[in-house]
């Protein structure tokens, strides 16, 4: 009896995941069952994520040493002040009045230069947890306009120190996929917007050359290489061509505002594996 409690406990990872702290688009917690098996002969390399988005995949895979990276500066922001153990003051409830208060504070902050403050990556919070299903919008002016959300109840977190000693030694950075300096043993999970017509990531957009210029660059890292992408037929042909072995999921399915049922199958793109 003691030795199967000792041999469970064995099982059992130092620390238990910590949940993704912010909604996000697009988020792959459901691939980590799928990622574990690669990463597992390779957690001693450097993790990069150049795609973080809600950052599900590194919280779920626990890297000692991490570049996480974003083309979104609130998100980097936000888990900068995260590393630093963010404690958040500000008033919190699922209020619409206080969420226009509060957009209009971020704004504030936006226009006079200061969103890198903690209070900026507090507003950024309390915005993504109340605002319409967690979007992350602007308008042309560099506004964020997403409206309230309509939410039953919201458990706001306040205190975000259990993370600190995770991210001790994971680097955050804000910048564009191909401006990343990649190390040559370094492990990478790459997973772009997808390739749709539209996408609501970015206000720049993410087009066709972006999907071609990322497969290319990541077909010529010398380590490691997940590329997690939706399988449409153009995409499957891209990788294919670079030489990926492509191994097709089924993603948990999707249902578009029409009340569509959109194509659910994914592909995650590999190379050095
Ligand atoms: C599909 S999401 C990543 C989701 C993430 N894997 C998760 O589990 O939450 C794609 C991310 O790419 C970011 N992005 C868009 N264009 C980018 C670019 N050119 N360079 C870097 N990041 C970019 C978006 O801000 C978005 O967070």
């Amino acid at each position: 009896m003691a030795k199967a409690a000792l041999a469970l406990n064995a099982d059992i990872p130092e620390s238990p995941p910590l949940s993704p702290p912010l909604k996000w688009a697009g988020g792959k917690r459901w691939q980590l069952p799928h990622l574990t098996k690669y990463w597992e002969r390779q957690q001693r390399r450097r993790l990069v994520e150049p795609f973080c988005g809600g950052l599900a995949v590194a919280l779920g895979l626990q890297p000692e040493t991490a570049l996480i990276n974003d083309a979104n500066p609130h998100l980097i922001n936000f888990y900068s002040w995260l590393k630093r153990g963010l404690r958040i003051s500000i008033e919190m409830a699922n209020d619409a009045q206080l969420f226009y208060e509060h957009r209009e504070r971020f704004n504030q902050l936006l226009r006079s230069g200061r969103e890198s403050t903690r209070e900026a990556a507090s507003l950024f919070y309390f915005l993504n947890r109340t605002g319409y299903n967690g979007l992350c919008r602007f308008n042309r002016s560099g506004e964020f306009n997403v409206p309230f959300g309509r939410y039953t109840t919201i458990n706001y977190r306040r205190s975000f120190t259990e993370y600190q000693r995770l991210l001790r030694r994971w680097e955050f950075s804000n910048m564009t996929f191909d401006q990343i300096e990649l190390e040559h043993d370094d492990f990478v999970y790459a997973d772009p917007p997808y390739d749709v017509e539209f996408t609501q990531y970015s206000k720049d957009g993410f087009g066709w050359s972006e999907q071609e210029r990322t497969a290319e660059w990541l077909a010529n890292h010398r380590g490691p290489v997940v590329l997690s992408n939706q399988a449409t037929p153009r995409i499957l042909k891209l990788y294919r061509k670079l030489g990926y072995k492509l191994v097709k999921l089924s993603a948990p399915r999707r249902i578009s505002c029409t009340g569509d049922r959109s194509d659910a199958a994914e592909v995650l793109a590999l190379r050095n594996l």
